[in-house]
C-alpha cells in the first residue's frame, strides 16, 4: 500500500494541474455486487446501474466544502470531515501533496443507500475519479483504492475492497490479498446477465458484519474455498455450469439470510426461472442472480417483485451486464 501511495505522488506532481478555478467535472460511478456469493470480501463486480454522481468543481478557497446531497432523504453529512466522499478526496489530496486545492462537491445519490449494492463505494469511487480526472492524473485507477477503502472504514467501521473495486475498475475483481493489498482483474463470460431485486428493507453493513461468526470449521473451510476456486475457475474457463454451482456460501448466507424477507422463497423462485445461481448482494438486502440471458433477468425481477409485494416490502430492481468500465466522466 506505502508503494501505491508513493507511486501515485510521482505521478500527480508530473502532470500540471488542469483545473483553473471554476473547473468542474461531473462523473458517474456503478453499484457493485460484493462477496459474489462465496467470496466474502474477497469478490466482487460492477453493474451498468445503478450508481452515483459527483459534480466537483475548483474553487477559490483552499479545502473541501459539500454544496448540495441529494437522493440521500438528508440521511448523508454535509460536514466535509463526515462524508465518506470528502474525506477519501482529502486524503488523496494529501498524498499528492495539494491540500492547496480548494474544491466544492455535489454528490447526487441515485441508488438507495444501505442496500448491499455499494452505495458509499460509488460515490467515494466518483469523487476520487473526479479529483483524478481534474489533476490530470494519469496513474493507473488501482493508485487510488487504498483511499476509496478509507471511505469504506468510516462508512461501516471495515474498509474491504470488494466493493470499491471493482467500481473503480469495473468488470470482475478478486482481492487477492489485503496486506499487501493485492488486487487481480478476472475475466467473465460475455452475455451473463445480473438480475438484482432490493426489498426495501434497512440492513447497514456495519451490522450485517457483526452478526457473523468469526470462528469457522475447517470441514466448512474446505467447502467454501473449494467453491471459490471453482467459481474463479468457471470465470477463466467460461463455464457457466460451474460458475452457478460453485456459488454456495455455508459461512455467511445462513446467517445473514435471516435479515431478508422470504430470502429462500425468492432463491426457490429464481431458481425454477432458470437463474444460474442466486445470493445476497453484498451485506444484503439487495438479491441478485446471474442469468444467461436478459429475458430470464426480466422475468426473475419481475416475479421477485410481485413476491415481495404479495408481503407488503416494496422494492426496486435492476437488470445489467457486468459493467467493465467502472467510473465515467459525465
Ligand atoms: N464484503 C462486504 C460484506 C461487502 O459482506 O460485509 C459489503 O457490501
Amino acid at each position: 500500500m506505502e508503494n501505491s501511495i508513493q507511486d501515485l505522488k510521482i505521478s500527480a506532481e508530473k502532470t500540471p494541474s488542469l483545473g483553473g478555478r471554476g473547473a468542474s467535472i461531473s462523473v458517474f460511478a456503478p453499484a457493485t455486487v460484493a462477496n459474489v456469493v462465496c467470496g466474502f470480501d474477497v469478490l466482487g463486480f460492477a453493474v451498468n446501474e445503478p450508481g452515483d454522481e459527483v459534480v466537483m468543481r475548483i474553487t477559490n478557497k483552499p479545502g473541501i466544502t459539500i454544496s448540495k446531497i441529494t437522493g440521500d432523504n438528508g440521511r448523508l453529512p454535509l460536514d466535509p470531515a463526515k462524508n465518506t466522499v470528502s474525506v477519501s478526496v482529502q486524503h488523496y489530496l494529501q498524498s499528492v501533496g495539494r491540500t492547496d486545492i480548494g474544491l466544492d462537491i455535489e454528490l447526487h445519490k441515485k441508488m438507495p443507500i444501505g442496500s448491499g449494492l455499494g452505495s458509499s463505494s460509488a460515490s467515494t469511487v466518483a469523487g476520487l475519479f473526479a479529483i483524478k480526472t481534474l489533476l490530470g492524473d494519469d496513474a493507473d485507477p488501482a493508485r487510488l483504492l487504498p483511499f476509496a477503502m478509507k471511505g469504506e472504514e468510516m462508512a461501516c467501521g471495515h474498509g474491504h475492497a470488494d466493493n470499491v473495486a471493482p467500481a473503480l475498475l469495473g468488470g470482475f475483481v478478486l482481492i487477492r490479498s489485503y496486506d499487501p493489498l493485492d488486487v487481480v482483474r478476472l475475466p467473465h463470460p460475455a452475455g451473463l446477465y445480473c438480475a438484482i431485486v432490493f426489498p426495501d428493507v434497512d440492513v447497514p453493513t456495519r451490522e450485517a458484519r457483526q452478526i457473523i461468526r468469526n470462528k469457522i470449521l475447517m470441514k466448512d473451510a474446505v467447502t467454501q474455498w473449494g467453491n471459490i476456486a471453482g467459481l474463479v475457475s468457471g470465470l477463466f474457463m467460461q463455464d457457466i455450469d460451474l460458475i452457478g454451482r460453485s456459488m454456495k456460501d455455508i459461512l455467511v448466507e445462513p446467517v445473514r439470510s435471516m435479515l431478508i424477507p422470504d430470502f429462500y422463497q425468492m432463491r426457490e423462485i429464481a431458481m425454477n426461472l432458470g437463474a444460474v445461481s442466486f445470493g445476497i448482494s453484498g451485506s444484503g438486502p439487495s438479491v441478485f442472480a446471474f442469468t444467461r440471458d436478459e429475458e430470464t433477468a426480466k422475468l426473475i425481477t419481475k416475479k421477485l417483485q410481485q413476491h415481495l409485494t404479495g408481503i407488503q416490502i416494496g422494492s426496486n430492481t435492476y437488470v445489467s451486464t457486468i459493467n467493465d468500465k467502472g467510473p465515467r466522466v459525465l
